[in-house]
């Protein structure tokens, strides 16, 4: 049996962003003004107030914090490092997000080629604000066995790269996601002391010309 459904109908302001959202691969070298970090960060990684699970639930106070993505067991095992390339008034580096605080700590200052940290992909040395999100493999073992609390990590990576997206887009800027990484030559930028914690994904975003395939790719291609 087959069932028709119902022709597309507006499904609120969200809409507009999915339709928006893609994937670019150039942007142009404007600054991002960092009340746009802020944001973009408080929504993708932050703990929000009005979503913390009251005390009366009886969960212990390290489980009651929520992001505005869902979390595998509400172990907020996803941790984000935020590359700065071109931001108003913040000097290059690599920061640790804090999302109790919602601040940045400064991880480097030397910045090698984005490119160089993304298996080559040359293509994205302008992208102004990148991502790097980690998995702390720790918490996550806790409740989960071995292979599940894997599959965990990587959900909820994805959960929260496609939040970082669509809020970037909300903002009107262009979003660039690549698993490409290259492990070695990212860990020593993020400074990582715990070796349970592990980085899986990156999401960059800028304002971009509407290039979805970059000169380079494209002759590559
Ligand atoms: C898990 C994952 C890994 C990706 N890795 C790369 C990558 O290494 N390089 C790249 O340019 N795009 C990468 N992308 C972006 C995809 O190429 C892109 O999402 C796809 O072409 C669909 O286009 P859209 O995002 O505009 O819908 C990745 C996307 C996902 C979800």
């Amino acid at each position: 049996m087959n069932i028709v459904l119902q022709p597309l109908q507006s499904v609120g302001p969200l809409e507009s962003i999915l339709r928006e959202r893609t994937t670019v691969r150039a942007f142009t070298d404007k600054p991002v003004p960092l009340v746009l970090v802020s944001k973009i960060l408080k929504y993708t990684l932050g703990f929000i107030d009005e979503r913390e699970v009251p005390e009366a639930s009886g969960l212990p106070e390290g489980m009651r914090k929520r992001r505005s993505s869902p979390s595998g067991g509400g172990l907020n095992a996803t941790e984000g490092y935020v590359l700065i390339k071109n931001v108003e008034g913040v000097a290059p580096g690599v920061y640790y997000y804090d999302p109790h605080s919602h601040m940045l700590h400064v991880k480097s200052t030397e910045l090698p080629d984005v490119g160089s940290l993304l298996s080559g992909q040359h293509f994205a040395n302008g992208i102004p604000i990148g991502l790097f999100l980690t998995s702390r493999f720790d918490k996550s073992w806790w409740k989960y066995e071995h292979s599940r609390a894997y599959r965990m990590a990587l959900l909820e990576v994805g959960h929260v790269a496609q939040t970082f997206q669509l809020i970037a887009t909300a903002l009107g800027l262009g979003t660039w996601p690549t698993g490409a990484l290259s492990e070695k030559r990212i860990e020593p930028l993020l400074k990582l002391t715990n070796p349970n914690e592990q980085v899986l994904f990156f999401v960059g975003c800028g304002y971009g010309d509407g290039v979805i395939t970059s000169g380079e790719l494209a002759s590559l291609v």
